[in-house]
């Protein structure tokens, strides 16, 4: 860890752009460093100064956004390993949080000293982002000192937000979400004990519901408004915004909401303008419109008499996870400094020129503090790649038959001319026919199994010799070429509880190796995961100019496949993950919440575990679908006992298998 050598963490400028020479090829060039490591996973396009590649290969985490302190993400594994920690595991990086946490601060700082705004800035970090309790304290703590707060949007959110701020009265508690009579009286009694809590009305009806309580209580509330705005939102969460979006009040509603606060004497409450229009705005043009619209908003509002004291822009601040810097779903066109400028700059101009006082600003940005903190590293336990070679014997076998089937002659004359001068596009157009008939032939019964399976050989010979020959200028017609002869690396972790967000909505993430990036990596693939299911993959990474469907990666030691017993193991890191991943995540095929550690930098530069949080077990995640854990103990114990007494299994057999059933229980839910 204490190596003071200058690291990787390579600029455009600096970093070469070389893809690997030809994926499938036996073996890398020696010309291969690890600065094209870093350029060809595109590190430090997505990775905003958090992470570089050491001399060494392996991948750091800078948590200040400096080269002077890292993390070694691989050495850490290795720590993890000693301790017995399995994979998946997430690990957290609370200083970067702190980091994103301190810029946000400063580039509204310096955004509201440039324009001499006369209003100050705070955000409160949606706990829905990551509701991990070391995450929410770890943004408490940091929060308290640079004048931030937490968002709640649930009952539960709001009594975990009420636990949370204990002790941090002054600290802003925002309640947005759908809310009952007991939600609203419990925000009023909050604040009636000295919490800086403000409920943000959804709905007309809870202005009611607001009245009620405050007269119960005798207390004037203070609350917010959500706007409903005309300016679309972008993106998956366009639905969030727009005249039909479903929250907030339209500007009619506002108008007749301050006639009712009027003459209900609860105008003075109304302290706060709050709109929303969804999450990774990845344009700013939207984030102009929308700040545009809600400041003339509350300059009419303020005609009007509210108080209203703060301007809640919500969330919405992207996180590039492509690298592109472009308006696409994974990725934005702007910089933090230009938002907050761009908010800043423009709720001025319109009050100035209305001339009503700057309001103070508040952002509910939780992906943008959140996503960069946490990397999820799992391991490859497997790997399966189409040969280059043909297996001979089975196919001279099948051509040793009597008639062998028009097909695989076809496959096998396409074949051959792989050493020809011929026309690769046309061998391959040939060889892609062949299989096609040949899978048409076996289902009408006309082809027997070994010439087809001597086809499927041919074809995937061609397939790669041709992907080998043209990768760096791929013809039209074999776009889909890598995809199609792309490897399958089986990794030890579950899309649907992990990676959510990658099924749901095809969100990119970055994926790379964190070690042996020295090396250059031979092999095109995708990722599968250990769930039963097709869906569970991963075939979209940040790629040149946006996506790219396979991932370069390294081939497992000829003598130690992947995962087989006293293989090294090959580990993988998905960054980004720390914003809605974990708490998004699903139990399908019963794999539950991973292991998760806290990494942090000590004193002497040296990295320490500051907090251990165990993964399910799967007693743990068999309890929440209703099964009795030590019911099924004792029955399968019952069983296990019949067995022995029956003879079908010795008393040996017997307690080894009443021992794996009692360690499986306790155990973790993924592969061991
Ligand atoms: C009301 C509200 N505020 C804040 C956020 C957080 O948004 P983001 O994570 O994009 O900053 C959300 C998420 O969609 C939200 O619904």
């Amino acid at each position: 860890m204490a190596d003071t050598d200058v690291d990787v963490t390579p600029t455009t400028d600096d970093a070469p752009s070389s893809a690997p020479e030809a994926p499938g090829s036996e073996g890398g060039s020696d010309l291969w460093s690890v600065n094209d490591a870093a350029a060809l996973y595109r590190v430090s396009e997505w990775g905003g100064g958090y992470f570089g590649v050491s001399r060494e290969g392996t991948l750091l985490a800078f948590p200040d956004a400096g080269a002077s302190s890292r993390i070694d993400l691989y050495e850490v594994m290795k720590g993890l390993e000693a301790r017995e920690i399995g994979t998946p595991v997430i690990i957290r990086l609370p200083g970067i949080l702190e980091h994103r946490m301190r810029d946000l601060r400063r580039a509204f700082d310096n955004a509201i000293n440039e324009a001499s705004y006369g209003g100050s800035y705070s955000c409160v970090y949606p706990i829905k982002v990551n509701q991990e309790r070391h995450v929410c304290e770890a943004v408490r703590d940091i929060g308290a000192e640079i004048g931030f707060g937490l968002e709640v949007g649930s009952k539960p959110e709001l009594i975990a937000g009420l636990a949370l701020t204990q002790g941090f009265n002054s600290m802003p508690l925002v309640c947005n979400g759908f809310k009952d009579a007991e939600y609203i009286e419990t925000v009023i009694l909050a604040a009636k004990m000295g919490r800086n809590i403000l409920p943000v009305v959804e709905q007309f009806s809870e202005l009611r519901l607001i009245r009620a309580s405050a007269a119960q209580h005798d207390v004037l509330p203070n609350f917010g408004i959500r706007a409903k705005l005309a300016t679309p939102g972008v993106g998956r969460w366009a639905g969030s915004s727009g005249m039909r979006g479903k929250f907030g009040l339209s500007v009619g509603e506002i108008l007749h909401a301050v006639g009712f606060l009027k003459a209900e004497g609860l105008l003075g409450g109304l302290k706060m303008l709050h709109c929303h229009v969804g999450s990774q705005i990845f344009d700013i043009r939207t984030v102009k419109y929308v700040v545009s619209e809600l400041a003339h908003l509350y300059v009419e509002l303020v005609r009007a008499g509210a108080p209203v004291e703060i301007l809640d822009f919500g969330g919405g601040l992207g996180v590039d996870y492509d690298g592109s810097q472009t308006a696409t779903d994974s990725s934005m066109n702007y910089s933090l400094d230009q938002y907050a400028a761009d908010i800043v700059y423009r709720v001025k101009t319109v009050c100035d020129e209305a001339g009503v006082p700057h309001p103070n600003l508040m952002t509910e940005s939780g992906r943008a503090l959140v996503a960069h903190s946490s990397v999820l590293v799992c391991e490859v336990i497997g790997s399966r790649e189409f040969r280059s070679e043909p297996d001979r014997t089975l196919v001279d076998l099948a051509l040793a038959a009597d008639e062998p089937p028009q097909p695989l002659l076809d496959a096998y004359d396409a074949y051959r001319r792989l050493g020809a001068d011929d026309d690769l596009l046309e061998v391959y157009a040939d060889a892609e026919h062949a299989l096609a008939e040949a899978t048409n032939l076996f289902n009408l019964g006309y082809m027997d199994l070994r010439s087809r399976a001597a086809c499927e050989e041919l074809f995937w010979a061609v397939g790669t010799a041709a992907l080998e020959r043209l990768y760096d200028e791929l013809p039209d017609a074999l776009v889909h070429l890598p995809d199609r002869m792309a490897d399958l690396f089986f990794v030890n972790m579950s899309v649907f509880q992990s990676l959510l967000d990658s099924w749901g909505i095809d969100q990119v993430f970055p994926i790379m190796p964190i070690h042996r990036l020295g090396e250059e990596p031979t092999r095109l693939g995708v990722l599968a995961d250990i769930t039963c299911d097709s869906d569970g993959r991963v075939d979209r990474f940040p790629g040149v100019g946006g996506v790219k469907t396979t991932l370069e990666l390294h081939a497992p030691p000829a003598d130690a496949p992947y995962g087989e017993s006293g293989s090294e193991p090959y580990y993988l890191g998905i960054f980004l993950t720390g914003a809605y991943q974990e708490t998004l995540g699903d139990l399908h095929n019963l794999l539950g919440d991973t292991n998760a550690v806290h990494v942090v930098l000590g004193p002497d530069g040296r990295w320490r575990i500051e907090a251990i949080v165990e993964g399910e077990s799967v007693r743990e995640v068999l309890s929440y679908v209703q099964f009795d854990p030590e019911e099924m103990r004792r029955r399968l114990r019952q069983d296990v006992e019949s067995g022995m007494e029956e003879g079908r299994l010795t008393l040996s057999e017997g307690a080894r298998l009443r021992r794996f059933l009692d360690d499986s229980l306790q155990g973790y839910t993924y592969l061991e």
